[in-house]
């Protein structure tokens, strides 16, 4: 229904537009908390076998929705009723802001890729606040991904992370600093050692009692990685997202000139890696939330193997549809059981 009817149709308006009028059908749910129910309820069925505790969190399963899908947590009732195991809200940042100018999303479909330039465009954490104080159904974890202001300079932007943590984190399961997204001037500098520690430090002493993950790029060189991992630890993080979009063009389109962020197939390879190394430095110790190009149950199998105690997504779910989130736990599920393992989290990092 989605490939054949839904899709076509969204296809024909602009990738912004579509997005605004998915987002506008899924926040209908909202107001309809008992139909959401028992359409996750057929969405998915109980799966023990998938259940994953990580940092301290209790998981439904390992499908998440990535950050940049539901900006102004709207939409957290409609995305439960399609069954994902947890669900990511933000980019948000302290004040609104309208992010860049239009257009800022393209569709690259021969290449189920997308690339995005929206610049972190959100209502602001007041806005966050109020909607996740009124969330009464939470059948899995809601995560909230905070950022800088654009006009914020950089030496300041560790004040941006602490209000949006303290406004924020006690009304969400767990906190992302998103210190990754290309489309902020400079925001990436941010991932560098020095900067990186002052960063996590402070905000960590204002994220009380909840998880903090970090969220990196995967245009990362492997060293920077490694340092990243080093940092993250010694700083009181308790897991890395790995990763946002890519700077790089792996595809030969004409859209692959338009500035911003690549995400959806192209990525997979390069994120998948940086899931790996990333794994590999923290011995395991760290956490791993894998994203980036997965599209079926075979490429979330592919990143839990190299390290995700976690999957994502974003651009495979535009392309996918909401049937995705069952496909991937129904192929997880058959992988657990062929590979002889009593659950998923024995796969965590088995090729690492
Ligand atoms: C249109 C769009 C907007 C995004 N916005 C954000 C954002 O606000 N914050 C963030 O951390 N990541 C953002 N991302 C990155 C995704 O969360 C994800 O890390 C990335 O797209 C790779 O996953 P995918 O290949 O499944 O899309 C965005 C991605 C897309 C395509």
């Amino acid at each position: 229904m989605y490939r054949s009817v839904l899709r076509p149709l969204l296809f024909r308006l602009d990738a912004e537009q579509a997005h605004e009028v998915a987002m506008w059908g899924l926040s209908l749910l909202d107001a309809a908390p008992g139909v959401a129910k028992v359409l996750r309820r057929r969405a998915i069925p109980e799966r023990t076998s998938l259940r994953m505790h990580v940092a301290g969190l209790d998981f439904p399963n390992p499908v998440g929705v990535a950050a940049g899908l539901d900006k102004n947590a709207e939409a957290i009732v409609g995305l439960f009723a399609l069954g994902f195991g947890a669900v990511e809200v933000g980019t948000v940042t302290p004040r609104p802001q309208p992010g860049n100018d239009k257009p800022r999303a393209f569709r690259l479909k021969e290449h189920e890729a997308l690339i995005n330039r929206f610049g972190f465009n959100n209502e602001g954490m007041q806005a966050m606040a109020g909607r996740l104080r009124e969330l009464e159904w939470r059948p899995a974890p809601v995560g909230v991904n905070i950022g800088k202001n654009k006009d914020t300079p950089l030496e300041a932007a560790v004040e941006d992370y602490v209000k949006c943590a303290d406004a924020l984190s006690s009304l969400a399961d767990y906190v992302v600093v998103n210190l990754s997204s290309p489309n902020t001037p400079g925001l990436r500098q941010l991932q560098e050692p020095e900067a990186l520690a002052k960063l996590l430090h402070e905000v960590r002493r204002h994220v009380v009692g909840r998880p903090l993950f970090l969220k990196i790029a995967p245009d990362l060189g492997d060293e920077a990685i490694d340092a990243v991992v080093d940092v993250a630890r010694d700083c009181g993080s308790d897991g890395l997202i790995c990763t946002n979009t890519t700077l790089t063009r792996p595809v030969d389109h004409a859209l692959a000139k338009e500035a911003g962020g690549l995400s959806g197939r192209p990525l997979f390879a390069r994120s998948t890696e940086v899931v790996r190394r990333a794994f590999q430095r923290a011995g395991g110790a760290l956490p791993i939330i894998g994203v980036g190009g997965i599209f079926d149950g075979e490429d979330a199998w592919k990143k839990i193997c190299a390290g995700a105690s976690l999957v994502q997504v974003y651009s495979g779910f535009i392309y996918q549809g909401p049937p995705m989130v069952k496909d991937i736990l129904d192929v997880l599920e058959t992988k657990v059981s062929e590979a002889g393992l009593a659950s998923l989290s024995q796969a965590v990092g088995r090729d690492a």
